[in-house]
């Protein structure tokens, strides 16, 4: 066979491997924590909704905690009039210095674009958030949401589109998510508050219940074990090569992908807290400095 050939076959398993095992069963890999009428597991474990009412929103988290991996999830977000609801996906450990990579999307009004709100929190400490419209209507499909997360760096994509990308700057004195295993929450929330157009436009209740879905989750990550202190890697599945699987463990953003995170950053984000010289006026953060000095 030849090496094109051979190429094609690889490519071929890997993309399906992606759309059959890589859906995981949310009896399996979640519990429901809060709200529990109004979320459900659906189609034997194969969908999750969440729902938020007048009475109380819906949430959910992992039943095991993570230390280092890639976490895909498939979400489909609350349709038609979801201003002042928040949809929050998130890893997180516990405790007043935890660690917390977030995802939340922020709903509007029929037809405004939903906001993409990312942050991370080391020991503690967040307001490094980054805002962003979506290049897709995020309520007519699902699409996939990603946290790469390993040692030296935390990649956000967007169906494989990498947003964001959060590096390890310990060397410049900045703590970095390491050590604390996370496992994964979602909730959906009222947050009129603050939440569309920074809280000028309220819930409408009338077009409540609000449903957000979810499906297809798939971890390639290290599971952590509280019992033993020790932490279990996946490491190769029935089809793939471990090589494919682990790839996450030295993820970095090659040219192809710099050129897809820069284009989403000139034409999509809308905050960045590393250019809010007005919120930082005795200097940036360090980790906000050109990846040389990193
Ligand atoms: C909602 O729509 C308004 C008007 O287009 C826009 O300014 C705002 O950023 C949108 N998103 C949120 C979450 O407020």
């Amino acid at each position: 066979m030849s090496s094109a050939m051979f190429l094609f076959f690889l490519l071929l398993g890997s993309s399906l491997m992606a759309a059959t095992t890589f859906a995981g069963n949310f009896y399996n890999d979640f519990d429901i924590t809060w709200g529990s009428p109004r979320a459900k597991i659906l189609n034997r474990g194969q969908l999750l909704t969440l729902s938020l009412d007048k009475v109380s929103g819906s949430g959910f988290q992992s039943k095991r905690e993570y230390l280092f991996g890639r976490i895909d999830m498939q979400l489909k977000l609350v349709a038609g009039d979801s201003a002042g609801t928040v949809t929050a996906y998130y890893l997180s450990s516990q405790g007043a210095t935890h660690d917390e990579i977030d995802f939340e999307f922020l709903g509007n009004v029929s037809g405004q674009p939903y906001i993409l709100h990312t942050n991370v929190f080391a020991q503690g400490k967040g307001g490094r958030e980054q805002q962003f419209y979506l290049w897709f209507d995020p309520t007519r499909n699902f699409h996939t949401y990603s946290i790469v997360w390993n040692p030296q760096r935390i990649i956000f994509l967007v169906d494989n589109i990498p947003i964001r990308e959060f590096r390890n700057a310990e060397k410049l004195g900045v703590p970095y998510p390491k050590s604390q295993p996370m496992r994964i929450y979602s909730s959906l929330w009222n947050a009129e508050e603050w939440a569309t157009r920074g809280g000028l436009v309220k819930t409408d209740w009338t077009k409540a219940p609000f449903t957000a879905y979810y499906r297809n989750f798939n971890a390639n990550a290290c599971t952590w074990s509280s019992s033993t202190s020790s932490s279990t890697c996946s490491s190769s599945s029935k089809f793939g090569s471990a090589l494919m699987e682990n790839s996450w463990q030295t993820q970095e953003l090659d040219a192809m992908s710099r050129r897809r995170l820069r284009w989403v950053q000139k034409n999509y984000m809308i905050y960045n807290y590393c250019s809010d010289f007005k919120r930082f006026p005795q200097g940036l953060p360090p980790e906000c400095r050109p990846s040389r000095f990193l």
